[in-house]
């Protein structure tokens, strides 16, 4: 592994990833290959864009020809596919671009790796394929992938058809499903950098139905880590869950979050809950530690450095929010913060 193609690479944890790679292993090259969509940006690669080792292609993951190309061009032998549609409440309001890019982007990946025979191919992959988890259990690899929204479906379907490349094909592939990442680079549609960012304007805190749903919050650098783990170390043909193992309850991580901008509880608002919201993610998370991997951030550690990140750094989130953020922010809260009354 050398020459490694990280598709999705300008957005959140793409460009987390390309961080920590570059920092950590000095032979390296990596080639961003990104749409650039709403999600993408390259400011978050700012900090890497003179070094040598570092390359970008502006494609989209669903043009074979391009890919291709690249492949060829930066003799790529690992593809790491972090590109997807990302944001639950769009897949609500419309999943065409979940579909195409995660199951047909997906499918033309693994065709472009299979017919050059690269070395390995790499899925990210989520929690959320699971499913709402009961309280008292959590989800293992070898559990049945039952995904609820269509964000989850079109993730799901790229895991199984990740899964069949292996199978059918003998492709060198391994799976990560993480949890709830966060950190810096999130795009502020995201609860936490939302909330943040909001809290930061004394603006209300949209909490979907009671705020009592729980989620893994792990630090994006602790999922990176492990990511990498995967590589080196991971079986070929297998998943590994990647998160905290602790569940956090939503008002419990927004508390952590106003106290940490010393802003007042008052700022939460109670609105419509999103259709068919899952109540409960839970990763058992024994075989990623049994490689060796720890997170390096307990929940409430990973939930204040991003406050703080957040807090010390409006160069980067206040031109998103100024521009087509607007329309959709309005789309998704208006009617939802104008039902709810001041709590
Ligand atoms: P993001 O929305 O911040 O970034 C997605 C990136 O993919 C953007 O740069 C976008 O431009 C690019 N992209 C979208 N469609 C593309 C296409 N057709 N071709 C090429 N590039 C395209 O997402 P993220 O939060 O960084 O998530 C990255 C991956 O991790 C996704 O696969 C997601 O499902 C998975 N994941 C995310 C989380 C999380 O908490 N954010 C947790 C577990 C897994
Ligand atoms: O679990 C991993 C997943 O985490 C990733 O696969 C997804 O790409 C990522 O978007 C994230 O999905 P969630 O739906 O869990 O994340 P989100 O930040 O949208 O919401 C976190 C929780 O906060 C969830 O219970 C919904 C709630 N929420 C979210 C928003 C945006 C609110 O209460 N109000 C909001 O305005």
């Amino acid at each position: 592994m050398k020459n490694i193609l990280v598709t999705g690479g300008a957005g959140f944890i793409g460009s987390n990833f390309v961080h920590y790679m570059l920092a950590h292993h000095e032979d390296y090259r990596i080639v961003v290959y990104d749409k650039l969509t709403y999600a993408g940006n390259l400011d978050n690669l700012i900090a890497v864009q003179n070094d040598p080792r570092y390359a970008f292609v502006q494609g989209d993951i669903c043009n074979r020809e391009d890919v291709e190309s690249a492949v060829r061009t930066y003799d790529i032998d690992t593809i790491i596919n972090f590109a997807a549609e990302t944001h639950v409440d769009r897949s609500i309001m419309d999943p065409d671009a979940f579909i195409q890019t995660s199951v047909y982007g997906t499918y033309i990946l693994l065709e472009v790796a299979r017919s050059l025979g690269l070395e390995r191919y790499h899925q990210i992959s989520t929690d959320e394929v699971y499913g709402h988890i009961p309280m008292g259990q959590s989800s293992k690899e070898t559990d049945k992938v039952d995904p609820r929204s269509p964000y989850a479906a079109s993730k799901a379907s790229a895991d199984l058809l990740v899964n069949a490349y292996f199978i059918t094909y003998d492709l060198p592939v391994t799976i990560s499903r993480g949890s709830n990442n966060i950190g810096p680079y999130q795009y502020p549609e995201k609860a936490v950098p939302l909330f943040t960012t909001n809290a930061i304007d004394n603006l209300p805190l949209p909490v979907y139905g009671d705020g009592r749903q729980m989620r893994e919050y792990q630090h994006v650098m602790d999922h990176c880590e492990a990511i990498d783990l995967v590589l080196h170390r991971g079986t070929i043909g297998e998943a590994y869950n990647i998160g905290t193992g602790i569940e956090v309850e939503n008002l419990s991580m927004i508390e952590i979050l106003l106290d940490t901008l010393d802003r007042p509880r008052s700022l939460i608002r109670h609105v419509a809950d999103r259709p068919g919201h899952d109540r409960r993610y839970s990763l058992d998370i024994a075989k990623i530690t049994a490689l060796g991997w720890e997170p390096g951030h307990s929940p409430e550690e990973a939930i204040i450095e991003t406050v703080k990140w957040y807090r010390d750094n409006e160069w980067w989130w206040r031109k998103i929010k100024s521009g087509e953020f607007r329309k959709y922010y309005e789309a998704q809260y208006g009617e939802r913060l104008r039902a709810a009354a001041p709590q």
